[in-house]
């Protein structure tokens, strides 16, 4: 096995061979060394057909062993059956990477063949992007090898895509959007070759300002969340992620051959690592295009300024859902701007200077607040009006954005008749970061922001907790040999301990008169729940008695547990009941950890209670956690407020959850076989009380490796 060269060939390479070079302008093989040619690639390139002659002012070699000299990167258009026997020859001579243009393989269930050539590439050091791409544009060559309609801006955004279809269509999306690339890259079936590894060179390329993502499945998501949790400390980064519905998640996983993972923990993992969520490919490129050339802003509030009070108020909305905070010194605010504005205008933030606001008082407003240093950005909006001489206005527009360029963040919202469309055309072919729809203005800098935050902010570092993963290996081995996947009620409780966690107290009773013995023991009131190996549900068995006040309750309790689980499962074998203290009433949450089959180990927290289905208020986040993360998914929930305390209540143990969450999320990272730990609930008390588990369940890998019963 040969060591694999490392990412930046297939970004850098010295020289391409492209393998399926046709005369035929009609074939991809032709589209390709065309757009090589036409891009201006810096070096050499070999294409290869067995006809030979010329193609594009270059020779074609009739075979791969006529070249001489290295090949950094071949690029591979020829019919699938074909394919492997091309790889061979690739590895002959000594090619470093290959981009397998080609599709007939995993996603049309041709896992094998794809299998057969990933595994001789890597044995021969080669790396594989692809099969089922459209190619790879890399600016720090001049290299486009795609098959798409040319034409590639150069610039600081760089594209990766798992969509070839979306992707190859962006080539064309992207130079009518003015968006300059450094890179564009299809990932297609992911054989080898995935984002993450493109994440490496990318982050490092100082060409790249912003990463945009395409993504439908992930394959190695804590691999992927760890990478990103890094990069998004350099870097910008966007992803749009297909699949958010359930329909959608099915047509995604069946697209590309991998599974789309669960949105809402998609959606979490993604906020923890710095990731730029956007809605829309729209919203994508926007998002893309500002944060591209936008200096970073050197504080958190910004201004509003308007010549349309209605604008203005919807921006204010905007700012509030896209997490912009408004400059809000009443004083500093009227200095700054009462100058530039009519008497009836407002020196509020938003700051309106009416429609008899003319361009010039626009300007001066513009910048008196860039000049004001408490102000970090500025939003600029403008409603056509009779008084703008709008033939000057986009000149104006210009200048006072090459004046913010390295100072401060601009955003221009212009809203208006055709005059006013073409201004913003005209505008946004410059460089200049201006929108028709003020909330796309507002969201731009939103994102901005967000993404400022994170670099600002230190990487997480998961904390560190001493478990006995030897004595939690030998409980899971005990039930194992038991033939189970799931603990008892008792074993689940031993993994509570070592865990830490405050429970209630509880006794194993084997008869009536044992049961009622514990309960005087514990105290009333108490629970009672029924051992079976053979009921997981205790519940539904109605294995499960609460409240139970006294001596006579707890003999009715019994029986009855006895009769309707006999009734349930009639050869259920009854171990016998556990005997718990009633855990005195406080805010019920659900908190747990489990193998998430895109992200690995993922926490999971939420408000607990019967309607916890129904409202599904809970929040993810890939584990291990930092106690920074385990507190940001706490007050990720909807109902955070209630833990902070609401009409008069005093704030609940906020940080007994916080150890909680860390304790689960480093269990199920440490200890792959357990597939779910749940507590529900988790009884949480005021301040300085601490958190209950109640109830604990823990399913596992049984012996053969496969999924829990
Ligand atoms: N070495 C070099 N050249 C060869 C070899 C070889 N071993 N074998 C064949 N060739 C030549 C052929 O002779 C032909 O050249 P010619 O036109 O001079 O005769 C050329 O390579 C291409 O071979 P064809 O058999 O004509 O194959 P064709 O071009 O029709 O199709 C392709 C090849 C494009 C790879 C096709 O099999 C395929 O997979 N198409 C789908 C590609 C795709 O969509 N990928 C995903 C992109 S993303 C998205 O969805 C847009």
């Amino acid at each position: 096995m040969k060591t694999a060269t490392t990412i930046d060939t297939l970004f850098e390479p010295r020289s391409v061979a492209v393998i399926g070079a046709s005369a035929n302008d009609a074939k991809i093989g032709y589209r390709i060394v065309a757009n090589i040619v036409r891009a201006g690639y810096c070096g050499k390139l070999f294409p290869i057909n067995p006809k030979g002659g010329q193609l594009l002012g270059n020779n074609i070699y009739s075979k791969l062993s006529d070249v001489d000299g290295p090949i950094d990167l071949a690029v591979i258009a020829i019919p699938a059956p074909h394919v492997f026997n091309v790889v061979r020859d690739c590895a002959s001579n000594e090619v470093k990477h290959l981009v397998i243009i080609t599709s007939g393989f995993s996603e049309v269930g041709n896992t094998e063949e794809e299998r057969k050539i990933v595994e001789f590439a890597r044995g021969h050091g080669m790396r594989v992007l692809g099969p089922n791409i459209f190619g790879i544009y890399s600016s720090a060559v001049c290299l486009d090898a795609t098959f798409g309609a040319g034409g590639i801006r150069p610039g600081h955004v760089a594209i990766v895509t798992q969509s070839g279809a979306l992707g190859i269509a962006m080539i064309g999306k992207t130079a009518a959007e003015s968006l300059g690339l450094s890179a564009l890259v299809s990932v297609g079936n992911k054989s080898d070759i995935d984002e993450t590894d493109l994440l490496e060179y990318l982050a490092k390329d100082d060409r790249t300002k912003v990463i945009l993502l395409y993504i439908e499945g992930v394959k190695q998501g804590d691999r992927l969340a760890k990478t990103l949790k890094c990069v998004t400390r350099a870097k910008h980064v966007v992803v749009i992620k297909s699949g958010r519905s359930k329909r959608g998640a099915v047509a995604a996983a069946s697209h590309t051959g991998s599974l789309a993972g669960a949105d809402e923990i998609f959606d979490s993992v993604m906020r923890q690592c710095g990731v730029l969520r956007a809605e829309s490919i729209q919203e994508a490129f926007n998002w893309a295009r500002f944060l591209a050339d936008a200096p970073p802003p050197s504080g958190n509030e910004a201004v509003i300024i308007t010549n349309g009070g209605g604008i203005g108020v919807l921006a204010t909305d905007a700012c509030e859902k896209h997490g912009v905070t408004l400059y809000d010194d009443q004083q500093a605010l009227k200095r700054t701007f009462s100058e530039v504005m009519p008497a009836f205008g407002s020196s509020k933030n938003p700051v309106d200077l009416t429609g008899q606001a003319t361009a010039q008082d626009y300007a001066c407003a513009l910048d008196a607040a860039l000049k004001h240093p408490g102000i970090s950005a500025t939003m600029a909006l403008y409603c056509e009006t009779a008084l703008f001489d709008t033939t000057t206005f986009a000149n104006l527009l210009q200048q006072a954005h090459r004046r913010y360029q390295e100072t401060k963040p601009i955003v221009f919202c212009l809203f208006g008749g055709e005059k006013v469309e073409s201004i913003i055309r005209q505008l946004r072919t410059k460089g200049v970061p201006v929108f028709s729809d003020v909330y796309e203005a507002v969201s731009a800098l939103g994102a901005l922001y967000r993404s400022w935050r994170t670099q600002k902010a230190p990487i997480s570092k998961s904390t560190n907790v001493q478990i006995d993963l030897a004595a939690v290996k030998a409980i899971l081995d005990r039930a194992r040999a038991d033939g189970r996947g799931f603990l008892l009620a008792s074993e689940a409780q031993q993994i509570a301990e070592l865990l830490d966690l405050v429970t209630p107290r509880s006794i194993i009773a084997h008869s009536l008169d044992e049961a009622v013995q514990a309960a005087e023991r514990i105290g009333y009131p108490v629970v009672m729940k029924v051992i079976s190996k053979d009921i997981i549900h205790k519940s539904d068995a109605g294995g499960v008695a609460l409240d139970l006040e006294n001596e006579s309750e707890v003999v009715d309790a019994y029986q009855a547990i006895m009769r309707s689980c006999h009734a349930y499962k009639a050869d259920a074998l009854i171990q016998g009941v556990e005997v718990v203290e009633m855990a005195r009433p406080g805010v019920e949450t659900i908190i747990g950890a489990r193998q998430d089959p895109s992200f690995g180990p993922v926490v999971m927290f939420g408000l607990g209670g019967i309607y916890v289905e129904v409202m599904k208020d809970v929040s993810f986040r890939a584990a291990p956690i930092s106690r920074r993360e385990a507190s940001s998914m706490i007050a990720d929930i909807r109902s955070y407020p209630l833990l902070l305390g609401v009409r008069g209540e005093k704030r609940k143990d906020i940080d007994a959850i916080v150890d909680v969450a860390i304790k689960l999320g480093h269990l199920v990272d440490k200890c792959r076989d357990i597939t779910d730990i749940e507590i529900n609930p988790l009884v949480v008390y005021e301040l300085g009380e601490g958190a209950k588990a109640v109830d604990v369940r823990v399913l596992f890998r049984n012996q053969q490796g496969g999924k829990p019963r």
